[in-house]
């Protein structure tokens, strides 16, 4: 346990030189850990994954094996991403999972919100599991743990919040960011080069759209609450306000209204925009966003989501309601 103690003496990473004399010491120490054997890490596209992979590429290159699940519940463009700055600029060996019809065929006709995110954790860990098994040589498991999850959890870090590794996972875990808190992540992960888009993100949780198409999860609904999500993203990101809202997304409930669209009756879905700002997750207050580019947004929405005749503004505070829907 001591280990996971963050030393008084140890300066917060605050600048690209601190963050440099970081890099470089543990790439000296995970060449050393590892040797030259292999390492395996699941690699999500969030922040703490991609920041241990770019690390880890630079210390042992293609000893890392890096998995990336595609589990159908992520947001549009993400897998791209992850492909081209891990395949394709850092050359690393990456492993792509398309395990959507998997996710999505589990899923299908669940309604409460706590067996889906059950199902979503432990369908990713056997998916990581199964290609685990599918590699021969792999010694330790690297994992995207930082200073709050071991504060919080006693120091595993979870995928996906479920439990603990399965048998077959338990290799020897290498952690190079463990005694590091997110803005220093972060901060190692732009002096690692890694792009704005990665390094700045906003929080994305663990079952991803999954808990923003509400109730039993469908194709259609869910492709446009990833269609409405790239919107809103795209339009915040044009007006300034993507680095300055804390979270903000769409949601797409289970439900219908009626509306009309090129003459005729329609009886389609509404989407929810959501942008909240915090501290600490704990409490929320929403975003005062300017009723003009609410507007364009509702228009964009209106004209280019299939199935949605409706866009309202989610006004509540945590609390009472919680960031999310689900
Ligand atoms: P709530 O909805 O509880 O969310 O107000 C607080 C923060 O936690 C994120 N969140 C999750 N993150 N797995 C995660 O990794 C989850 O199941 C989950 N549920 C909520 C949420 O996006 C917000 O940032």
């Amino acid at each position: 346990m001591s280990d996971f103690v963050r030393p008084e003496s140890m300066k917060r990473i605050t600048t690209p030189e601190l963050a440099q004399a970081f890099i470089d010491e543990e790439i000296a120490k995970a060449r050393k850990q590892i040797g030259d054997k292999k390492v395996l890490l699941a690699l999500s596209g969030g922040v703490d994954s991609s920041v241990v992979a770019a690390l880890l590429i630079k210390a042992v290159g293609r000893q890392l094996v890096c998995v990336h699940v595609n589990h159908g519940l992520l947001r549009k463009g993400e897998p791209e991403q992850v492909i081209q700055v891990f395949r394709h600029e850092m050359n690393a060996d990456l492993i792509y999972v398309d395990a959507v019809d998997r996710f999505l065929d589990k899923l299908a006709d669940v309604t409460d919100p706590e067996q889906k995110r059950k199902i979503i954790g432990k369908e990713f860990i056997d998916v990581f599991a199964e290609e685990a098994g599918k590699l021969d040589g792999i010694h330790f498991l690297a994992q995207g743990t930082i200073y709050p999850d071991i504060l919080e959890s006693g120091g595993v870090k979870s995928h996906h919040n479920v439990g603990g590794l399965p048998e077959e996972l338990h290799f020897e875990l290498v952690e190079p960011l463990k005694l590091l808190f997110k803005d220093e992540v972060r901060m190692v992960g732009k002096t690692l080069g890694l792009p704005d888009a990665m390094v700045y993100r906003q929080p994305f949780p663990g079952p991803g759209l999954g808990v923003r198409c509400t109730g039993a999860i469908t194709r259609d609904r869910l492709e446009a609450v990833r269609e409405s999500d790239a919107i809103l993203r795209e339009e915040f990101a044009k007006n300034g306000l993507a680095g300055k809202v804390w979270q903000y997304f769409t949601v797409v409930p289970d439900f219908r209204s009626t509306g009309v669209k090129d003459g005729k009756r329609s009886w389609e879905w509404p989407v929810i925009i959501r942008a909240v700002n915090t501290i600490d997750a704990m409490t929320a207050t929403v975003e005062d966003v300017p009723f003009a580019l609410l507007q364009q947004i509702t228009d964009r929405i209106l004209k280019e989501v299939k199935g949605v005749n409706r866009v309202l503004y989610d006004l509540t505070p945590k609390p009472c309601g919680t960031i999310e829907w689900e």
